[in-house]
């Protein structure tokens, strides 16, 4: 098993959109189980991949969310005998996700972290780290795909604890270039402090509009740059505005009829896997 936190700390640069459809096409394409684990408080992978009554209905029966794995306190619940009873913190073997469809599951996404991370909680971070060595040891999963939250925090950090790769989308504009060094810096920073073994799986441009100057500027820096040459992607995902109005229904790349975004996302998949296949 194989976990990649897709990162970036800025906002909005298609981290949840890849991390979704790469997790899709690793299972059609690459026949790989899949397991999605959202740890951003916005919940929008969740949103991407469970219909809202169908997410309600999760939360109103006690299903399991990310919460489960962060939430080691036991908490106050009504009840119906005494007035008040509490309930015992999970134990990792206890949390169940989600199946979306077949070999693609999920640990949804919840709200109520951002509530969380005002309460105390005692080595946090490594829960998730935890859950996932847990899972690792089933030999359930080819992969487990974390989508980040584009702040940085204590889910942030967790992830990358959890992980053995990370994949950096970034969208091609010269202030979202600045934003990745500062990202690896922080990256190596929490490689140094918690004796991490964690490696860069690839930059991925993406909303990419290729005849744009700052696309190709963009692209040329990159191709440039000492560091990140090596990482970037040859395949990029390019802007289309289908692929905005259809996440929001639950639909993946691969479903739709944009033939140029299905080859990209195919072929971003591709170079994935061929660059995890190479550090084995
Ligand atoms: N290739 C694309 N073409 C057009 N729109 C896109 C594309 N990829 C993503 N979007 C849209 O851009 C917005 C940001 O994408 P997304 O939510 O995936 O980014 P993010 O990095 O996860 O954001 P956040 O930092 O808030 O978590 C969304 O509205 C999404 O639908
Ligand atoms: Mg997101």
């Amino acid at each position: 098993m194989k976990t990649i936190s897709v990162i970036n700390m800025k906002g909005g640069v298609a981290k949840t959109t890849l991390a979704i459809n790469l997790a899709d096409c690793l299972v059609r394409r690459h026949s790989s189980k899949v397991l999605i684990v959202d740890v951003d408080p916005q919940f929008n992978a969740t949103q991407c991949l469970m219909k809202p009554e169908v997410y309600v209905d999760h939360l109103k029966s006690g299903g399991d969310t990310i919460v489960s794995v962060f939430d080691r306190n036991k908490r106050a619940v009504s009840s119906t005998v005494n007035a008040a009873t509490t309930k015992s913190a999970k134990k990792a073997e206890e949390i169940t996700v989600v199946s979306v469809k077949p070999k693609l599951d999920l640990l949804p996404g919840n709200l109520e972290l951002y509530r969380l991370e005002m309460a105390p909680g005692e080595g946090r971070e490594n829960r998730l780290n935890t859950y996932l060595s847990k899972l690792s040891k089933e030999n359930t999963y080819d992969f487990v795909i974390i989508d980040t939250p584009p702040t940085p925090s204590v889910w942030m950090t967790s992830a990358l604890i959890a992980s053995d790769y990370y994949l950096i989308p970034v969208k091609a504009d010269p202030l979202s270039l600045t934003g990745i060094d500062l990202l690896r810096s922080i990256i190596e920073e929490k490689i140094e402090n918690f004796n991490l073994n964690i490696k860069c799986a690839g930059l991925v441009l993406t909303i990419t509009e290729s005849s744009t100057n700052v696309y190709n500027e963009a692209k040329g820096t990159l191709t440039r740059d000492i560091h990140w040459k090596k990482f970037l992607y040859k395949a990029t995902l390019p802007k289309r505005t289908r692929i905005a109005s259809r996440q929001i229904k639950q639909m993946h790349i691969l479903d739709g009829d944009c033939i140029d975004s299905k080859t990209a996302i195919a072929n971003i998949t591709t170079e994935f896997f061929n660059c995890v296949a190479e550090h084995e």
